[in-house]
């Protein structure tokens, strides 16, 4: 049995797999055929942060797939009154087939995993989103850009260390800016440029948004002050003066390079209203990538199973 925690735990054919598999479904989707892939399968959502996307194409995918979605918000259940991580994985996991978890720190969910019996996919924690950024990559492809270079431009968060899973993991290139003091973790930066050497990967890092820019396919950019970091916002906007992607900036990207932003976006922070609203079309493609890809995902685990794990 898989579990899908971080890009980093699969190899490049299994990551392709997985976008091969939402490209079919996707087309089947688009002519309303809704092939039961997980016909019965419950998929639990738990959520210990908010979500717009997140839930709906989880809870959207699952059913079209031919199974259901339960929405388990941690103010509802007893994990948010104080029930073990642990508790919780060996309870809901006997009942459900698959677990989609969305919390703060990566050891809850990697907990959660080691007592499910059922596979879990990360739908965000605070070091990684790797089923949003599978959904870029879909993207990407879409817009026909299939060997990019990449310019992440801003805070070194969970989406800044997903993307350089995903171009340790394919070799594309990959440059990131963020101010000083919001650097990528040291230790994801350290397995990323492992992974980067077999994969050919080029990752760079600077505090310079101009040099990432220029000439890059892709630019993309997070939110300057991720879930839980609410208190730290006033500082947080200073530090990041100068990194807005505004038109000067794509300016200097390759001429017809795409823009992404994995939602939500925050106008006259870390993009331009200019700068979203001329590439609304890539924008919300990848927000309805979110369903396509993520089901993608969720059929590859249930085809991965191991068939004696039920005791
Ligand atoms: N991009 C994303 O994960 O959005 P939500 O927080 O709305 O789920
Ligand atoms: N970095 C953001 C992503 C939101 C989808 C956060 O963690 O809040």
């Amino acid at each position: 049995m898989r579990h899908f925690l971080s890009i980093k735990d699969f190899t490049k054919n299994e990551l392709l797999e997985m976008i091969e598999l939402a490209q079919k479904i996707k087309i089947q989707t688009k002519k309303r055929e809704f092939v039961p892939y997980l016909e019965h399968q419950t998929l639990g959502m738990i959520f210990e942060k908010s979500s717009t996307r997140t839930r709906v194409s989880f809870e959207t995918g699952i059913y079209q797939l031919g199974g259901v979605g339960l929405f388990l918000s941690s103010n509802d259940i007893q994990l948010g009154r104080g029930e073990p991580m642990k508790d919780t994985a060996r309870v809901i996991s006997r009942m459900v087939d698959m677990v989609m978890i969305r919390t703060f720190e990566q050891s809850k969910i990697d907990e959660f995993a080691k007592y499910s019996k059922v596979p879990v996919i990360n739908g965000l924690t605070d070091s990684y989103h790797p089923v949003q950024i599978m959904t870029d990559y879909l993207t990407m492809l879409e817009c026909g850009i299939t060997n990019p270079v990449v310019a992440y431009v801003g805070d070194g968060n969970n989406i800044a260390h997903s993307w350089l899973m995903l171009s340790a993991k394919l070799g594309f290139e990959l440059r990131v800016a963020t101010p000083k003091g919001y650097e990528c973790d040291d230790e994801v930066v350290s397995t990323a440029l492992e992974f980067a050497k077999e994969s050919g990967a080029n990752i760079t890092f600077s505090h310079d948004p101009k040099e990432a820019v220029k000439g890059a396919d892709v630019v993309t950019t997070d939110t300057w002050v991720s879930m839980g970091q609410e208190d730290e916002k006033e500082v947080r906007l200073k530090a990041f003066n100068g990194y807005i992607v505004d038109n000067n900036l794509m300016a200097l990207a390759q001429d017809g390079a795409i823009f992404l932003h994995c939602l939500p976006a925050y106008r006259g922070y870390e993009v331009s209203e200019e700068v979203f609203e001329a590439h609304a079309d890539e924008i919300f493609l990848e927000a309805e990538n979110r369903l396509h890809a993520q089901k993608g995902i969720m059929v590859w685990l249930d085809n991965h199973r191991d068939e004696d794990i039920d005791e």
